[in-house]
C-alpha cells in the first residue's frame, strides 16, 4: 500500500487532560434536577481531549464526523450582526471565530494524522468516520485514512458535496464541491439504505411508467424511492436560512441528517471532535442519538449550546480542566429580579442568551431555562417562567461573546451600579 510521509511524521500517545464540568442544561427544564445527560459539549484542544475519552470510550463511538480546517490558511471570523448587505463585507458586525492558518503543509498532515489515528481507536467496530475536506487536502487525506484504516479497515464512499456560492475565480472553473471521505474498520458497518431513500427523478418515474423494457427489464421500486448518489446537492447555510448561526463555515443540518441517519442507529454514539456551530450534535440529538463534541474556541460551544437548548436533549457543558472557567462575575449593567413564579433581566448589555438554575448549590450550574435572540426579529425574552426559585443563579452570554454568572446575592450589591 502507497504510504504518504511528510517532515516530522509521527504517532505518540498524546497526553490527556482533566476534563471538568461546567454546567448541565435541560431544554425547558426537562429532567431537572436529576436527569444524565446524553450529551457532552465540551471546549479544549481535541487530540488531548480525545486521550482523556479514550479510557471511557475506546471502540465504542458509533458514528464520528470530522470537518476540520481545510489547509486554507485563512481566518475564518463569526458574523454577529443582522439584517446587513451581505455583499458588502465591510459592512458586516464580525468577531473572532476560528482559524484555519499554518506554518506548512508538513504541520497540517501531521495535525491531521494524530487526530484521525485517535478518532480511529475511538470508533466501534460496526462504526463509520466521515472526513470532510475540500480541493485543498482531500487527496492526502485519502491516503492517510487508508494507512490509519489498513487492511482489514473498508473505503467506503468519497461523497462529493456540491452548492452554488459567488467566487471570486476567474482562471479556472469555480470550485463548488467538498469532498466527504468514509471509513469503516470491517465490512460490518451500519448503513441504513431506507433511512435515507429519496424520489426518483421525474423522468425515472416517466420512463418506467411508459416502457416496461427500460432498465433492461429490472423495474426499480418507484414508491421505495432510491438510494442516493455519491453527490450531493444542498444549498450552503446562507444568511436568510434560519439555521444559520453566523459561526464560520457552519454545515447544513441535512447534510448531517443524511450522514446520521444513514450510519447510526437510535440510542447510538454520535462524535464531531471539530465541533463549530454544532450541527452534528443538533442533528443526533434531533434524532434520539448521544453525542460528544468538542472545539477548542468558545464561541462554537456557545453556538452549540445554543442550539441543543432548542432540542430536548439534556447535555453538559465541559471543559479541559486547565482552562479557565467560562464564566466569570460581573454585574455592573445587569439587574435581576426574582419573584415567585419568575426571572425577569434588566440590563443595557445586547445579550445573546440567558439562562436560569433556581436551585444552584453553588457549585455545578443546572441550566433549568433558557431564553436567547431570535434568530430574524433580534428580540430576547427578558422574563424567565420558572417554579419556586430558592438561591438563584443567572449565566447570560452577551452577543459579542462575553459570559457572566450572577450569583443573585451578589446582585443585590451590584444593583445599585446600574
Ligand atoms: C470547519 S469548522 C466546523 C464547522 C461545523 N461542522 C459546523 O457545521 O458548524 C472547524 C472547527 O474546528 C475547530 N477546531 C480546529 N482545530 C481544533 C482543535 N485542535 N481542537 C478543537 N477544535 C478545533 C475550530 O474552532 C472550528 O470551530
Amino acid at each position: 500500500m502507497p504510504i504518504l510521509n511528510w517532515k516530522g511524521k509521527h504517532l505518540a500517545d498524546p497526553r490527556p487532560v482533566s476534563l471538568t464540568q461546567d454546567s448541565i442544561l435541560y431544554p425547558m427544564g426537562k429532567g431537572y434536577p436529576r436527569s444524565k445527560p446524553e450529551g457532552r459539549v465540551i471546549l479544549g484542544e481535541n487530540l488531548s481531549i480525545m486521550a482523556a475519552l479514550l479510557p471511557e470510550y475506546e471502540g465504542r463511538i458509533d458514528l464520528i464526523y470530522a470537518d476540520p480546517p481545510f489547509f486554507t490558511n485563512r481566518k475564518f471570523p463569526a458574523r454577529i450582526g443582522r439584517g446587513e448587505d451581505s455583499r458588502k463585507p465591510s459592512k458586516w458586525k464580525l468577531v473572532a471565530g476560528y482559524q484555519d492558518s499554518w506554518p506548512d503543509l508538513d504541520s497540517y498532515l501531521q495535525f491531521l494524522y494524530e487526530r484521525l489515528s485517535l478518532m480511529h481507536r475511538l470508533l466501534s467496530p460496526n462504526g463509520t468516520l466521515y472526513l470532510h475536506l475540500d480541493w485543498h487536502a482531500d487527496a492526502y487525506a485519502r491516503l492517510i485514512l487508508d494507512e490509519i484504516f489498513g487492511e482489514k479497515g473498508v473505503f467506503i464512499n468519497e461523497i462529493i458535496w456540491t452548492y452554488h456560492g459567488p467566487s471570486p475565480i476567474k482562471s479556472a472553473f469555480n470550485r463548488k464541491h467538498d469532498t466527504i471521505l468514509s471509513y469503516a474498520k470491517s465490512g460490518d458497518y451500519t448503513f441504513n439504505a431506507n433511512a435515507v431513500r429519496e424520489p426518483y427523478s421525474q423522468n425515472t418515474i416517466t420512463t418506467f411508467n411508459s416502457s416496461k423494457k427500460a432498465g433492461f427489464g429490472k423495474v426499480p421500486d418507484l414508491e421505495r424511492g432510491k438510494v442516493p448518489e455519491d453527490w450531493w446537492y444542498f444549498p450552503v447555510v446562507a444568511r436568510l436560512h434560519n439555521e444559520r448561526t453566523g459561526y464560520p463555515t457552519q454545515k447544513p443540518e441535512a447534510l448531517l441528517e443524511r450522514i446520521v441517519l444513514a450510519s447510526s442507529n437510535q440510542g447510538d454514539l454520535v462524535a464531531d471532535f471539530f465541533c463549530g456551530s454544532g450541527t452534528t450534535s443538533l442533528v443526533a440529538a434531533k434524532h434520539g442519538r448521544r453525542f460528544i463534541t468538542t472545539d477548542a474556541e468558545v464561541r462554537a460551544v456557545h453556538t452549540a449550546r445554543n442550539r441543543l437548548a432548542e432540542t430536548k436533549a439534556v447535555f453538559s457543558i465541559e471543559r479541559d480542566a486547565s482552562l479557565k472557567g467560562l464564566f466569570s462575575p460581573d454585574g455592573k449593567k445587569i439587574k435581576v429580579h426574582v419573584a415567585s413564579g419568575s426571572v425577569r433581566l434588566e440590563t443595557t448589555l445586547d445579550v445573546d442568551f440567558w439562562e436560569v438554575d433556581p436551585d444552584w448549590d453553588g457549585k455545578l450550574f443546572r441550566s433549568a431555562a433558557q431564553a436567547q435572540r431570535h434568530v430574524r426579529s433580534g428580540e430576547l425574552p427578558m422574563e424567565i417562567k420558572i417554579g419556586s426559585p430558592r438561591r438563584v443563579c443567572i449565566r447570560l452570554v452577551t452577543v459579542q461573546g462575553k459570559q457572566i454568572q450572577l450569583d443573585i446575592q451578589a446582585v443585590a450589591h451590584t444593583a445599585d451600579r446600574f
